[in-house]
C-alpha cells in the first residue's frame, strides 16, 4: 500500500494535536461571542479566552509582560507591522541573507517608501550566521538587526543571545522572526534580550492558521499600521495608546484563537525540549540516511550544529520540484520543493534558478516514517540511475 507521510512540518504542522480540534469546535458551537465588546457571559468568556492565551504565550516564550503580546494573523503581519511600525525615513537595517520573504519584501518597500538602506548579512553554507558580522554592518545611522531565529530552509540556528549583545552594545534593538522557533526551541526572551519578536500560530505552536502576534518591549515605539474599532477608549478618534488594544484593532480570529490556546497548552505540557529532541532526532536519521545516497547533497548543517528539525538537500540529476511531484504524487511523501521565500540564501548557495527540497518532521512524526521518506528518495534515486 503506498504510504501517506506528511513532512512538510515547517511550513504548517498536520495533524495537530486532538485537543486543538476539540477546542475550536467547542468555541464556535458553544461560545461565538465578541471579546471586549459585550457584557453576557460569552462575550466574557471570549475576552478570558484570549486573555488567557496572552498568559500561556508569555509563559512559553519567557515574556516579561503578556499585555505586550499583539496577537495577529500571521507572521507576517507582526513582521509588517514591527518593521513598518518602527522604521523611519532615511533608518538602515541590519538583516541577513536568510530571512524569509515575509522580512525581506516590508524591507524592500521601505527601501523605496521610506528611503530605508538595508544591509544583508552573510551565513556560510551551513546557514551560520557571525555575530560579528552582525557588528561590522552597524552604521551611525542603523536603527534595527532584524534577523531570522532558525532558517525556514537549512534550519540552523542563530545565536541570538550574541546577536543581541553586539547590537544592544551599539544602542540598536533587535527583531527576531521566530516564526520556526516558537513550539520547537527554547525560547527565553527575557534572557535573548530580544525587543521584538515575531511568531505565528500554526507551526510549531500547533494551531490553526490565521492566528501568531509581535512581543513588543516597553522601550518600543511602534507606529500603527491599521486602525479601527477595539472596544476601548472608544471616544477618542485615535487609536488607543496601551497594548494590546493598540494594535488590534477589529473583532479578532477568536476561533483560531481558541485552537491556539490548546496547541500552546498542548506545546507547554509536552514541553519545548522534548519536542525538539524528538524532531531533532528524526532529522538527524534522515540527515544520515539521505547523506549516503548517491547524487544526493544535503545543505542542512548536522547534529553538532543548534538546529531545527529541517532536511533540505538537492539531488544531481532531477530538480527539487520534478522530486517533490514524484514523492509526493507516486511515493506518498508530501515535502516542500522551490525556494522556501528564502530568494537571497538560495542565491548564496547557489541553486536559486532550482530551489531545495525540504523534509521537515513534526511532533507526530515517528521512525517509521522517516525510514519510509528515506526508502522513496532511495527508490526515486535508483530509478533515475537506472535511466
Ligand atoms: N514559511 C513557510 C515555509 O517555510 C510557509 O514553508
Amino acid at each position: 500500500m503506498r504510504p501517506s507521510v506528511y513532512l512538510d512540518n515547517a511550513a504548517t504542522t498536520f495533524p495537530k494535536p486532538p485537543e486543538v480540534y476539540a477546542a475550536i469546535d467547542r468555541f464556535m458551537r458553544e461560545c461565538g461571542g465578541s471579546p471586549g465588546r459585550g457584557l453576557y457571559a460569552k462575550a466574557v468568556e471570549a475576552e478570558e479566552m484570549i486573555s488567557e492565551t496572552r498568559q500561556l504565550l508569555a509563559k512559553l516564550l519567557g515574556a516579561p509582560d503578556a499585555s505586550r503580546i499583539v496577537l495577529t494573523a500571521n507572521s507576517t503581519e507582526a513582521l509588517n507591522l514591527a518593521l513598518k511600525g518602527y522604521l523611519r525615513a532615511g533608518d538602515h537595517v541590519v538583516t541577513t541573507v536568510l530571512e524569509h520573504n515575509a522580512v525581506l519584501r516590508p524591507l524592500h518597500v521601505l527601501t523605496q517608501a521610506r528611503g530605508v538602506t538595508v544591509s544583508y548579512v552573510d551565513c556560510d553554507p551551513l546557514g551560520r550566521v557571525n555575530p560579528e558580522d552582525v557588528a561590522r554592518a552597524l552604521r551611525k545611522e542603523t536603527r534595527l538587526v532584524a534577523c531570522v531565529h532558525g532558517s525556514n530552509v537549512l534550519g540552523a540556528v542563530l545565536d541570538i543571545a550574541a546577536v543581541a549583545r553586539v547590537a544592544h552594545d551599539a544602542g540598536i534593538p533587535v527583531l527576531v522572526d521566530g516564526s520556526q522557533t516558537a513550539g520547537t526551541y527554547p525560547v527565553d526572551l527575557a534572557a535573548l534580550g530580544v525587543d521584538m519578536f515575531a511568531f505565528t500560530g500554526h507551526k510549531g505552536l500547533l494551531g490553526a492558521p490565521g492566528t501568531g502576534g509581535l512581543y513588543v518591549a516597553p522601550n518600543i515605539d511602534l507606529e500603527t499600521f491599521k486602525e479601527g474599532g477595539t472596544g476601548s477608549a472608544s471616544e477618542s478618534l485615535d487609536p488607543p495608546s496601551f497594548l494590546p488594544d493598540r494594535f488590534e484593532p477589529g473583532t479578532p480570529n477568536t476561533y483560531g484563537i481558541a485552537g491556539l490556546r490548546a496547541g500552546v497548552s498542548w506545546v507547554l505540557e509536552r514541553g519545548v525540549e522534548r519536542i525538539r529532541a524528538h524532531e531533532t532526532a528524526l532529522a538527524n536519521q534522515l540527515h544520515e540516511r539521505l547523506s549516503a545516497l548517491r547524487g544526493v547533497r544535503v545543505l542542512s548543517p548536522g547534529a553538532a550544529d543548534a538546529r531545527l528539525g529541517i532536511v533540505s538537500f538537492v539531488l544531481e540529476h532531477i530538480s527539487p520540484t520534478e522530486a517533490c511531484a514524484i514523492l509526493s504524487g507516486k511515493l506518498g511523501i508530501m515535502t516542500r520543493c522551490g525556494l522556501h521565500c528564502a530568494p537571497l540564501l538560495h542565491r548564496r548557495l547557489g541553486i536559486e534558478d532550482k530551489g531545495s527540497l525540504r523534509l521537515s518532521p513534526g511532533p507526530f512524526n515517528t521512525e517509521e516514517d522517516i525510514d519510509l521518506a528515506a526508502k522513496a528518495v532511495e527508490t526515486m534515486i535508483r530509478v533515475l540511475y537506472r535511466r
